[in-house]
């Protein structure tokens, strides 16, 4: 019996399409990592073999003047699980974000460069995996980049609103990555709990392959959709916000795919994947 955090995000949901048993999916309200008490009746009750942390406060921007909420699910929600899954030998399989970077490199991360977040979701999914590589659990920490899914709350969606109501959009060009569509990670999270021999804690980076600006993204989200809006290269300054976002965090992916043999889909394939199943 697998454990699944956080279900009704995205990762949770993509997840919930690939596997259709041995698995028991929680929502928020039906498990809140935040109180352990929750965690340890749970585990108590049903034995899960593995948990798959998908929970977490990921309103980047909201982050900044709701930061206790985002540490307490964060940090304290991992700390929890860490500390349960310790105690009952549960390895457990988390997922971080490439904002622990501070995007001043330009070449991709690898696994071993120092993070230096530069907002306060980038702190609080820090301070996460910290208190999970501190714990004494064995898991895995898989830090991804501009995750999208067939639901409606992310970048993919938002750009399709704008393409049906909008003649021209203007989206930034200066905060270069790779998306990663939710599918494909849970896919990679499937292909480990089958092969990975979990032993202390190790780090992992996966996104789609290939490079991107927000603005490659858009257009190829309008490209591939049909849609001949006019769309501006703008810089970040146009977009005044309190968050400070890293202009660079190409994840380096060659540990996990050295490790577990497999290849990654470059992301405009796995973009028309999803594009597909929303139409
Ligand atoms: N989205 C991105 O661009 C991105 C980029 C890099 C890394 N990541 C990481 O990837 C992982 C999955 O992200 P996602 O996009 O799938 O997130 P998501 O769609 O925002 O889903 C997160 C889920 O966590 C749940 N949650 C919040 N607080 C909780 C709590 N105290 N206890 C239990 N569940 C709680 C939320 O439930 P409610 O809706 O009920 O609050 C939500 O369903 C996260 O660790 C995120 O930090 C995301």
């Amino acid at each position: 019996m697998i454990f699944v955090t956080g279900a009704h995000g995205q990762l949770g949901s993509s997840l919930k399409k690939f596997i259709k048993s041995g698995a028991l999916f929680f929502n928020s309200s039906e498990l809140d990592i935040t109180n352990i008490d929750n965690i340890k009746r749970a585990v108590d009750q049903h034995h899960p073999s593995h948990i798959i942390n998908c929970a977490a406060y990921t309103n980047v921007e909201k982050a900044e003047s709701e930061t206790d909420i985002a540490f307490l699910v964060n940090e304290l929600g991992v700390s929890n699980l860490s500390s349960v899954c310790a105690s009952n030998k549960i390895p457990l399989i988390h997922i971080s974000t490439d904002y622990v970077f501070d995007g001043n490199k330009n070449t991709p991360y690898i696994e071993t460069d120092k993070p230096n977040p530069r907002n306060a979701y980038g702190k609080s999914k820090l301070a996460g995996e910290t208190a999970l590589l501190d714990s004494s659990t064995s898991g895995i920490i898989i830090r991804t980049s501009w995750l999208y899914s067939t639901s409606e709350s992310n970048f993919v969606s938002k750009v399709l609103g704008m393409l049906k109501n909008d003649n021209i959009l203007n989206i930034v060009y200066d905060q270069i990555g790779s998306p990663t569509f939710s599918d494909d990670l849970a896919e990679l999270i499937i292909t480990i709990l089958a092969k990975y021999k979990f032993d202390g804690v190790e780090i992992f980076h996966y996104s789609n392959e290939g490079v991107a600006s927000w603005y490659d993204f858009a257009c190829s989200i309008a490209n591939l959709s049909g849609f001949k809006n006019t769309i501006n290269p703008v810089t970040s300054d146009k977009f005044p916000s309190k968050v400070d976002r890293p202009p660079f965090t190409l994840l380096a992916k060659d540990k996990i795919k050295s490790l577990l043999g497999i290849r990654i889909d470059h992301w405009q394939k796995s973009l028309s994947r999803c594009l597909d199943e929303k139409i």
